[in-house]
């Protein structure tokens, strides 16, 4: 089925909420989403979409010329299917057409499948926060510069 990508809103937290409690130990509250969506923010997000069903989203600050990512996640169901991809692919260039050079991010030194994600779009791997997650394990900071 053809997914599209578009900008989240308001009205998409109820299944963004899903897509983040079905990926993270840790998820995010409907609070912190609300926030992001509220304007006040410097960030943008986007949601993958299959006929009536979101299956991903992902969001990025955008910091002076910087891109951080806060998140990217497709519900376990509509994995593998390129979705991730299309996110990062739409997220960058949305940033690069804003004036962003460089982006950033961190991700779980365990997990191999975001790395491999985030490679295939340039990033690398340039350094360690310890113990950055609750579990106290390492996170990979990753750069792709433009
Ligand atoms: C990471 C995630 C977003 C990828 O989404 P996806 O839609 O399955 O990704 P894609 O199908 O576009 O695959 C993109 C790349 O991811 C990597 N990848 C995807 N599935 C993989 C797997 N099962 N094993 C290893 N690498 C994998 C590959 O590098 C792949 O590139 P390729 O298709 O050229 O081989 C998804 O697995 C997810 O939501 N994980 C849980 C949340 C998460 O960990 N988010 C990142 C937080 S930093």
């Amino acid at each position: 089925m053809r997914t599209e990508i578009r900008r989240m809103t308001s009205d998409d937290i109820d299944e963004v909420l899903v897509i983040e409690e079905s990926c993270f130990e840790d998820p995010w509250s409907r609070e912190a989403f609300e926030s992001e969506m509220s304007g006040l923010n410097p960030c943008v997000y986007f949601v993958a979409v299959q006929g009536d069903r979101l299956c991903g989203y992902m969001g990025i600050w955008h910091i002076l010329d910087e891109g951080h990512v806060t998140n990217v996640a497709v519900h376990p169901e509509y994995r593998g299917q390129g979705i991730g991809s299309k996110l990062v692919e739409t997220a960058v260039s949305d940033g690069i057409s804003k004036g962003l050079t460089a982006f950033t991010l961190e991700v779980r030194k365990s997990n191999e499948t975001a790395q491999g994600l985030y490679k295939k779009f340039g990033f690398e791997s340039v350094g360690i926060r310890k113990r950055y997650y609750a579990n106290n394990e390492d996170a990979l900071i990753m750069w792709h510069h433009i």
